[in-house]
């Protein structure tokens, strides 16, 4: 992302390189079947431990449970326990509308797995297909991104940029949905930055280091890997809190790109190019 004088008429800037976009799709293919096949992998037992081990009995290791119950009128409810909080979630998680269109107790609802039933042995082949396509689509970009600086120079924070002024002001921006044009829009700003830092340096690797802790056969070959993050039951409830912090910053993604103007972004990731908006308009 190099910048250049604005001329006072918008005109389009090579804003992503090819590597960047094709990875960056093919990415976001994969992300998606692996949320929907991991849940679906999820509702076979859907509560987190943390240490080693984690089953029906170990009461004490649960530290998030989603389940159903029987309220004292009788009538069945969904619940999401994580500690000494429970959340009545009726309807979405625990106790949802089968594909019958009966109450069904399932940790979460088919519209939001893949496959839409309980089908385990589907879900984890999908699964592990799709982190494959995520690992090895991962290293090109990673390597890429290191081999042309394309991380640190677009995505690595700069200090000055960390100041709280700086981040007060972006936040301040960001509520009045007012987005940087000109030279400006060029580059990313700090809560961008931060953002994708975060999901690219931190929840993505998190992902993926417990996955392979957790398959068998890595696990066989590196078992000190499992031992990095505490035993299996850890790293499980850690590849679930990374999995649920992708999903939130899905949302965000999605909401702040149809924000700044769906059109132009998109044809940004798609084409490499984007139309730079004089500053005043
Ligand atoms: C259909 C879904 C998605 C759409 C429409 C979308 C759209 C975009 C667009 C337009 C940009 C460029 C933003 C800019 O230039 O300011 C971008 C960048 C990015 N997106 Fe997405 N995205 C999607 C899914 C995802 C997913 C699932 C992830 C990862 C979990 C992701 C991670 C990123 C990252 C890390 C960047 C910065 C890439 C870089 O510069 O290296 N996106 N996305």
């Amino acid at each position: 992302m190099a910048t250049t004088a604005t001329p006072a008429t918008p005109y389009l800037f090579h804003r992503h390189a090819l590597v960047t976009r094709i990875t960056h799709w093919i990415n976001a293919l994969a992300i998606v079947f692996l949320i929907g096949t991991g849940l679906n992998i999820f509702n076979a037992h859907p509560a987190l431990y943390w240490g080693q081990f984690g089953a029906d009995d170990d009461d004490a290791r649960r530290w998030l449970e989603i389940g159903s119950a029987d309220a004292p009128d009788g009538s069945a409810y969904g619940f999401l326990r994580i500690g000494s909080l429970t959340v009545h979630t009726t309807g979405v998680l625990g106790l949802s509308k089968g594909s019958n269109g009966q109450p069904s107790a399932i940790g979460y609802p088919g519209w939001a797995t893949f496959p839409g039933v309980r089908d385990l042995a589907t879900a984890r082949n999908w699964h592990f297909f799709f982190a494959w396509v995520l690992i090895l689509n991962g290293i090109a970009y990673y390597a890429y991104g290191l081999a042309t600086g394309h991380l640190r120079r677009d995505l690595l924070p700069r200090l000055k940029e960390l100041r709280p002024s700086n981040i007060v002001h972006d936040i301040v921006s960001h509520a009045r949905l007012k987005f940087p044009k000109g030279e400006e829009s060029k580059r990313y700003h700090i809560l961008q930055k931060l953002a994708y830092g975060a999901t690219v340096f931190v929840a993505i690797p998190a992902m993926i280091f417990t996955g392979l802790g957790m398959s068998p056969g890595i696990n066989a070959a590196w078992p000190w890997l499992l031992e990095l993050f505490g035993g299996r039951s850890s790293a499980r409830s850690i590849h679930w809190i990374a999995a649920n912090f992708i999903m939130v910053f899905i949302l965000v993604h999605l909401l702040m790109v149809i924000l700044a103007g769906p059109y132009n972004e998109i044809r940004s990731m798609i084409t490499g190019k984007f139309r730079v908006d004089p500053e005043k308009a």
